[in-house]
């Protein structure tokens, strides 16, 4: 470990846990009741219908369409995507793709920034990965077309122009994609799901309440990530949904530009709901699992399985993030740093734009999301099929792992100690390779959400991980439900070393850029981004 470093963390670190809305322990979760809702919210307003048109509708993109990314009146945050067809329109739709199918889309830049859109998830050539090298400036348009290479699932859309995605993004700019294929279908018509209806986008964010609509991280803010104190789903805060006694498939999409969420479902008796596992950000596992709980991490993305078929009509179920530490054994070595160092941590190059007061609720605090309200009663549904998909097993790279150290120092999140600019030498790797990457977190650091673009990561180990992660093992290795998935973002928290094999086979003509990077958007719009050259 690097001394200059450690020390430097251990004083950011210091003066992060000294302010409320990020100190290491859960002092509100600890003392909330064990009633229904935590921080005892009401629920008191229907979530948003996602239809055929509107606030988060579904979008069929079998022709060429234009997102215009601008000011919006008719979406819960100032700035949407919106598509326009037939007379109708949507804001941030749930773009549905069909695999292999070819996607046109024109983005039409109507903010006053540049702005660019990035695929996340997709298997595409970097000029339409959007990875931020090409933007759009204001007034311009870009445009995309790529055949959609990946399998069924949840992926996303949201901008990437270097060092100022955070902003755009909290301010309402995201989408997902839904990419659907004949294993997915077969899964929609064993499950009898209803797309809008038991088929449930669920998008979670924060904001501050206090000023919804503004983006102005302090320093502070620009260290830890931009975390609010209202949560919402699809945009509306204490959000509830009526739903019969059936089961319900949830794919939830952690938009969110820092927080992460520890869900769980519970019961009116408190006690929590097993829920199976359909897949992650990459489409279905192979097999169903089940779960008490699963953490979503900035981008990640979960598909759940909740049967309400035992419930009472009148009962409610509600969406929690329970209670963790994200800064786990922290706390103590900050405490004391925090002797010595109080208040003084280094502002260094960081850019303080606003006075902005940090959100009051911490990373990791007990949170309620939605509520499930059973109203109707209808025959029970099947459980998921054993098998899902034909996913098979992940293999590692033939030589060593190639390590990534997440590190922080002189203010600046980094990754191999470097922080990320447009100039600097990318990491090249040699096209139709196999490799495993060894991605690993400081003791005194944070948890980093690390996504790659291009490429699926898949799991093949979890080591040092903190006590609530290993207790969540399903193997050997260390390795969580949510790891049998196939994966774009892969949480690493501190102290721990996730190691993950990537297939670098590539079509593409000449050398391809992506990014890796922290998913937490402070983090990323910081500099802890790498570029790698796939030649
Ligand atoms: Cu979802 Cu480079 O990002
Ligand atoms: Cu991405
Ligand atoms: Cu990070």
């Amino acid at each position: 470990m690097h001394p200059t470093s450690r020390r430097d963390a251990l004083i950011t670190l210091a003066a992060l846990a000294a302010w409320p809305a990020f100190a290491g322990g859960n002092a509100r979760a600890a003392s909330g009741a064990d009633d229904l809702c935590a921080n005892g919210t009401v629920f008191d307003a229907p979530l948003p219908r996602s239809g055929r048109d509107g606030w988060m509708g579904y979008f069929d993109t079998d022709a060429p369409f234009v997102l215009r990314a601008g000011s919006v009146d008719a979406a819960p945050f100032p700035l949407a995507y919106t598509v326009a067809r037939d007379g109708r329109r949507w804001q941030n739709p749930i773009l549905v793709a069909r695999a292999g199918s070819t996607l046109r889309a024109t983005l039409a830049n109507a903010l006053d920034a540049a702005t660019i859109v990035h695929w996340h998830g997709l298997t595409i050539d970097s000029l339409n990965d959007g990875n931020g090298d090409r933007v759009a400036t204001p007034g311009a348009r870009f445009d995309y077309a790529f055949p959609v290479r990946n399998r069924a699932g949840m992926y996303w859309y949201h901008p990437h122009p270097h060092g100022i995605t955070g902003g755009q993004l909290h301010r309402g700019l995201f989408g997902v994609l839904l990419v659907d294929d004949d294993e997915d279908r077969a899964l929609g018509t064993a499950l009898a799901t209803t797309r809008g209806d038991t088929d449930l986008v669920l998008v979670l964010g924060d904001r501050r309440a206090s000023s919804r609509s503004s983006y102005a991280p302090s320093a502070v803010d620009r260290q830890a990530g931009y975390l609010g104190d209202e949560m919402l789903v699809n945009g509306v805060a204490h959000a509830w949904r009526g739903v019969a006694t059936r089961g319900y498939r949830l794919r939830i999409l952690n938009a969110a530009n820092a927080r992460t969420f520890r869900l769980a479902l519970r019961g009116d008796d408190g006690t929590l709901i097993p829920f199976a596992l359909l897949g992650t950000d990459g489409g279905l596992l192979a097999r169903p699992m089940t779960c008490r709980e699963v953490f979503v991490a900035s981008a990640e993305r979960v598909d759940l399985w909740v049967d309400f078929s035992t419930r009472a009509l009148g009962d409610s179920v509600v969406l929690e993030s329970l209670a963790f530490d994200p800064m786990h054994g922290e706390s103590q070595a900050s405490d004391a740093a925090t002797a010595d160092t109080h208040g003084g941590h280094d502002h260094g190059s960081m850019n303080v734009t606003g006075d902005a007061m940090p959100s009051t609720i911490n990373d990791g605090a007990r949170l309620s999301l939605l509520q499930f309200r059973i109203r109707e009663r209808v025959a029970a549904s099947p459980p998921p099929p054993s098998t899902l998909s034909s996913l098979a097993a992940p293999r590692a790279g033939g030589d060593d792992a190639v390590p990534f150290r997440l590190s922080f120092a002189k203010s600046r999140w980094r990754i191999n100690d470097r922080v990320f600019d447009m100039q600097q030498e990318p990491l090249i790797v040699p096209r139709n390779t196999r490799q495993t990457w060894l991605l690993r977190n400081y003791y005194t650091s944070m948890p980093h959400a690390m996504h790659l673009h291009g490429f699926a990561l898949r799991v093949l180990a979890r080591e040092q991980s903190p006590d609530f992660i290993t207790a969540l093992a399903i193997d050997d290795q260390g390795r969580l439900a949510t790891d049998a998935g196939v994966k774009d973002t892969v949480l690493v928290w501190p102290g721990e070393s996730v190691r993950v094999a990537i297939d670098f086979t590539c079509t593409f003509a000449g050398p391809q850029d992506y990014l890796l990077h922290c998913h937490n958007a402070e983090h990323e719009d910081g500099g802890m981004m790498l570029r790698v050259r796939v030649a």
